[in-house]
């Protein structure tokens, strides 16, 4: 479903991704891992179009949409639900949601099919539905991402770091959620440095260093890995 070759993305002069290569089949949840500024970030939002590519290809669903605009790839299906969650603060829990159907849907069309889907998976976000976004917990916010990147109906679904900043009890719950996501079909890349979490639920995996891929894997052979295991798993 996509294919990313030999790309390459840089910030001026810092070159932060050199000739990555990946591979996302249909079905499949794959993870990134790897520390803060390796680069997991710039692959994804070089995905969903934020960050131009200075080389190499990104295809999906058979064609290249490296000069794709960010509008054109989440009507083809890509949704991302970024780092830091990116809620609307002064919107309702709802209206983030209807937010993300802007993709596909027209004036008037009904949404309730793709809301049941998420408020069955998020069932706090259907008792917060009339909360505004600012005053819901870091658990909440994260869910409310990950349901508004739902609502888009996707494809292929990006998390950055759903994680990230969560008590370990709540990164669980999360990551419980992601798993479902996984067994109702929908392809996941899932970047994260909570390496447990992430080869937990994925299929495969590529650990990601100073912006090159330097190891990929089945998720059970990376979480025998010698490697993982000392620079990611602390033993
Ligand atoms: N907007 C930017 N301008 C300049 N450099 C940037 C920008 N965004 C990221 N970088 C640099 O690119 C490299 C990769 O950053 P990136 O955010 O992709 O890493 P990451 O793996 O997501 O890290 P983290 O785990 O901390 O989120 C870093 O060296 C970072 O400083
Ligand atoms: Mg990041």
């Amino acid at each position: 479903m996509l294919a990313i070759d030999n790309l390459t993305v840089a910030y001026g002069e810092i070159v932060a991704l050199h000739g990555v290569s990946l591979k996302v089949e249909a079905g499949e949840t794959v993870a990134l891992i790897g520390a803060n500024g390796a680069g997991k970030t710039t692959l994804l939002q070089t995905i969903s179009g934020l960050n131009p590519v200075r080389g190499g290809d990104i295809r999906f669903a058979g064609a290249s949409i490296a000069g794709a605009s960010c509008d054109r790839r989440v009507r083809m299906g890509i949704a991302h639900a970024p780092e830091g969650r990116r809620i609307f603060p002064g919107l309702t829990v709802e209206e983030n949601l209807i937010i993300g159907t802007a993709p596909w849907r027209r004036a008037g069309a009904s949404y309730a099919d793709e809301l049941a889907f998420v408020v069955d998976l998020f069932p706090r976000l259907k008792e917060r539905r009339k909360q505004l976004g600012w005053s819901l917990s870091g658990g909440e916010q994260q869910m409310l991402a990950i349901g508004r990147a739902l609502m888009a109906k996707p494809k292929l679904l990006l998390l950055d770091e759903p994680s990230l900043g969560l008590a370990p009890r709540l990164a669980e719950e999360v990551y419980e959620r992601v798993s479902r996501i996984r067994t109702s079909g929908l392809t996941i890349l899932v970047v994260e440095q909570n390496t447990v979490l992430a080869l937990a639920v994925a299929d495969r995996g590529y650990v990601l260093e100073t912006g090159r891929v330097v190891l990929e894997g089945s998720a059970a052979d990376l979480r025998t890995s010698p490697r993982v295991r000392e620079a990611y798993l602390g033993r």
